[in-house]
């Protein structure tokens, strides 16, 4: 069974899903690929948005009576998607955003644009506020392409990089495919997350996603993410 650390499953807070209908969907796909625990991370831009926590409490609240009317075997926890501002650190020491299950783990997102500067500079700060970062998608941003920047970013700022399962499904584009094979075969990735939205190609794939990951680099490159996931968000 898996944990899923990064899934847009509460309607009516993000881009994640429009209706309860939507949500109990994701529910039900996520038991039947073997998911066990979710956190759900709805995004959040720090001192900028405000988000509709009341909303997202109620919302939360009644997908847990359906994960326990259905007899779905989930756990369903509280994280967020947090993209980088300036207010973030600062937000998170005061605990007025949220981590991932109130762990000094945050998921942190960029934009795809932001420059190398932007990245580590953040993952600095939040890292000296006290905290461990989880990069979100770190595949998704061009500005980080080197090892070496990766090594970085962990040895330096604590940070711990999660990969969407989707993104193991998909041929990486020539220029990035050394880089991201390196990521697996020299264990810099932490984490494979669905980042699920209520979204036509977005929908959950773990087992696939992790089926795909062992074929391509390992039954031990995967136990060591399975292992590590476990002991970082498991009960
Ligand atoms: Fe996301």
């Amino acid at each position: 069974m898996y944990i899923d650390i990064h899934c847009h499953v509460i309607w009516g807070v993000d881009d994640g899903g429009n209706t309860r209908e939507e949500t109990f969907h994701m529910l039900d796909a996520a038991a039947a690929d073997g998911i066990s625990k979710i956190i759900a991370t709805p995004h959040m831009t720090p001192g900028v948005y405000e988000f509709p926590e009341k909303r997202f409490q109620e919302h939360m609240a009644i997908a847990r009576e359906y994960i326990a009317e259905k007899g779905l075997d989930i756990e369903l926890d509280r994280g967020a998607e947090l993209l980088y501002t300036e207010l973030t650190p600062r937000l998170l020491r005061e605990g007025k955003v949220p981590t991932l299950v109130g762990t000094n783990h945050p998921l942190i997102e960029f934009s795809p644009t932001d420059s190398w500067e932007h990245i580590r500079n953040a993952l600095q700060k939040v890292s000296s506020a006290g905290f461990s970062p989880v990069i979100a998608h770190m595949e998704r941003y061009p500005a980080v392409k080197s090892i070496d920047q990766v090594r970085l970013l962990k040895d330096s700022f604590r940070s711990l990089v999660q990969i969407n399962a989707r993104t193991l499904l998909k041929k990486q584009p020539l220029m990035r495919r050394k880089f991201f094979n390196r990521l697996f075969e020299e264990n810099l990735v932490d984490f494979i997350a669905t980042d699920t939205h209520s979204i036509p190609g977005r929908e959950t794939c773990m087992t696939e996603g992790l089926a795909a990951l062992e074929a391509q680099y390992g039954e031990e490159c995967l136990s060591r993410i399975l292992q590590k996931t476990e002991y970082f968000f498991g009960s």
